[in-house]
């Protein structure tokens, strides 16, 4: 069966024949063929209506995440862009299954946050060989940078340096924390752990007595706190938790024990999504970090400007800041996810 990916390659493939014919006299020319001559740019380069892009998406484990799928969908839409979108259920196998799919079909350009960060050499090759570039979104994949043409997303290593300037303060520089990491060897769970570390190694009297993986979710980040929460009791002064998703559910499990989550115990979490900013004004949440999940438009913007062959930057950093409860209720309203 000839995908529509395919229908749109055959139908360049029609321009450059209409090309050559151009040599010929005019009246030579049929009537589609004089349609689609009309449509092409007089530069010859291709545009947002000409992609077909595919997407591999890591699941729908966060609010971050839903704001983020949501961007990319939303973008491509209002572009009149082709995106064939794959939603990996948090399985790495299922983004490689995705890449080999896109590979297939031919694709223009490849979309992808890797869920974890190793594993990708061999499918990113493939893609390679194949002449598609490979564009990461959001998390980083660890492999050579010849493998990828360019990575749009956070900085999360200043996340990590960004949650623990503001437990410092908030801990006057002296207590004992717990940590819910993300998903283990995921990029930012690597780098907001490392991160954070960089600054409080400065901090001797701050100590980080447990640090557990509560996998990006609401869930996990419940259940993980529970079980901190029996072993240290009041022991525990603060949290940091590598996104709101988790700390939210650490909320709940700290009320359950009976403790006051933003006073007995001072958190401090990542992404700054809407419920995050609830919890601040509710007094539960003492501040966020924000991780920019609206990349949609910069990626599609980077993705025709790589098929028409022009030079990218490698990384192209989000801007982001951190919000506190004080401004909560004003910023809540205009926040988008
Ligand atoms: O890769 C970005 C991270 O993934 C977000 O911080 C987290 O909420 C999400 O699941």
């Amino acid at each position: 069966m000839i995908g529509r990916a395919m229908i749109k390659k055959i139908s360049h493939t029609a321009i450059v024949l209409s090309l050559l014919i151009l040599a010929l006299p005019a009246c030579a020319l049929g009537p589609a063929q004089e349609a689609e001559l009309a449509t092409l740019p007089a530069d010859g380069k291709k545009t947002y209506s000409d992609l077909v892009v595919g997407f591999s998406q890591v699941g729908a484990e966060s609010e971050w995440r839903t704001g983020n799928t949501q961007s990319i969908k939303e973008a491509a839409e209002a572009l009149g862009i082709e995106l064939i979108f794959a939603d990996a259920q948090q399985k790495p196998g299922n983004q490689i299954k995705a890449i080999r799919t896109f590979i297939a079909q031919q694709v223009d350009v490849i979309g992808v946050s890797p869920l974890v960060e190793t594993g990708w050499e061999s499918v990113f090759q493939e893609a390679k060989d194949a002449g598609i570039p490979i564009i990461l979104v959001d998390r980083r994949a660890s492999v050579p940078e010849d493998l990828y043409t360019a990575h749009l997303g956070s900085d999360f290593i200043e996340e990590g340096r960004r949650a623990a300037r503001v437990m410092v303060n908030l801990l006057d520089g002296k207590g004992s924390l717990v940590e819910l990491a993300g998903t283990p060897d995921s990029a930012p769970a690597n780098d907001r752990y490392k991160g954070f570390r960089e600054i409080l190694k400065d901090y001797p009297e701050i100590k980080i007595i447990a640090s557990e993986n509560g996998d990006f979710t609401r869930a996990m980040g419940k259940e993980v706190m529970q079980e901190l929460l029996e072993q240290y009791g009041d022991q525990i002064d603060a949290l940091y938790s590598h996104n709101d998703d988790m700390a939210i559910g650490a909320i709940r499990a700290i009320e359950e024990y009976g403790l006051k989550p933003g006073d007995d115990i001072k958190i401090v979490s990542i992404d700054a999504i809407r419920d995050a900013f609830q919890a601040m004004i509710d007094g539960k949440l003492n501040a966020t970090v924000e991780c920019n999940p609206l990349l949609g438009p910069q990626f599609f913007d980077l993705a025709l400007k790589v098929v028409n062959g022009e030079q990218v930057p490698k990384w192209i950093p989000s801007l982001e800041s951190v919000y506190f409860p004080e401004n909560a209720k004003e910023v809540l309203p205009s926040r988008r996810y």
